[in-house]
């Protein structure tokens, strides 16, 4: 029984588990939070490192490392595995085959021990893994929700925010759309500032910051992720926070819009694949999926990033003896 205490876990207590766990003490967001790693030692020692820090913060978590089936007694599940030791160079896909080999072996087994939470995953490549947990849980699409492009869009907002002069990025409404990877794209079309069209509102001030670079910004949102990589070997914070983020939203019925991974059934003409496009989220997970009118260059966009990751779905599911259909 899942009770009223609000129960968080957290699968994978590498570098983003570790971001995410921290967040959700210091935020205060849980008043239990649950570790669950192959390293049961490890995942021990992170509860009891978090365990001391409870004192010093506004928090009363309770911190413990569980087996992984304990999880089934939580609310929300943060996804944060990958394959130990992996070092990728130039795209997430390169986790694909450790990562699905991770939801192959975990999610049957937090489904026998009951789990009817929401899951919300990080773990890389995110939309693909996302499907699978979908697939393998037999839990409803709203409930399985990867982080997808909401990083990415915070990206965007941010490199939107610094060529117009440093508006605050929550001011800011802006998609990444599609793969969370190379594929991904900003849905420009649907760029407002303070509730003014990206079109107007750059027009406004064109003789402040002059023709806005909407290429390099996109460029840069969409491989700032590899920038991090490269500088420090991996990122966490940032994906650490979204994971918590999500968490809260969904704990306190937010009814927030992010960007994230949601599996569809058509809202943009595709099913069968999970895809980064804007969603309300709230206690039941994926509320509401938002259909944004994208014009012909962002259909074509979406059609190759859907494309892309369908492609690797259908091949990892014939990998593992099954169809899209079963
Ligand atoms: C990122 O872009 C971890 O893929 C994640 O930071």
């Amino acid at each position: 029984m899942v009770g009223t205490a609000r129960k968080v876990g957290i699968v994978g207590i590498g570098n983003v588990g570790k971001a995410a766990a921290s967040a959700i003490v210091h935020e205060n967001i849980a008043d239990d939070l649950y570790i669950s790693d192959i390293d049961t030692e490890r995942a021990k020692g992170e509860a009891w490192d978090f365990a001391d820090s409870i004192e010093l913060t506004q928090s009363r978590t309770r911190v413990q490392a569980v087996p992984l089936e304990q999880l089934a007694e939580c609310h929300v599940i943060l996804v944060a595995v990958n394959e130990r030791k992996k070092v990728i160079s130039s795209s997430r896909l390169e986790l694909l085959k450790g990562s699905a080999a991770i939801a192959y072996d975990i999610v049957p087994r937090l489904k026998d021990a009951g789990f009817k939470g929401i899951y919300v995953i990080a773990t890389n490549p995110c939309d693909i893994i996302t499907y699978l947990f979908y697939k393998l849980s037999g839990l409803p699409r709203k409930k399985v929700i990867g982080t997808g492009t909401a990083l990415d869009s915070m990206r965007l907002r941010r490199q939107i925010s610094e060529a117009i002069g440093g508006i605050d990025p929550r001011s800011i409404t802006a998609y990444m759309i599609g793969e969370h990877g190379d594929s991904q794209f900003a849905a420009w079309s649907h760029v407002s500032v303070g509730g003014k069209p990206f079109d107007e509102y750059e027009s406004d001030d064109i003789d402040r910051f002059g023709k806005i670079d909407r290429d390099k910004i996109e460029e840069t949102a969409r491989h700032f992720g590899w920038e991090i990589h490269k500088r420090k070997g991996n990122t966490q914070f940032g994906i650490g926070n979204a994971l918590a983020f999500f968490a809260k939203s969904i704990l306190n019925d937010a009814r927030h819009i992010t960007a994230a991974s949601a599996v569809q059934e058509g809202e943009y003409g595709r099913e069968g694949l999970a895809i980064g496009v804007p969603v309300v989220l709230g206690r039941n997970g994926i509320e509401k999926i938002i259909r944004l009118n994208l014009n012909e260059k962002e259909q074509k966009a979406f059609k190759a990033s859907a494309d892309l990751i369908k492609g690797y779905i259908d091949q990892t599911l014939a990998e593992h003896g099954e169809t899209a259909q079963s």
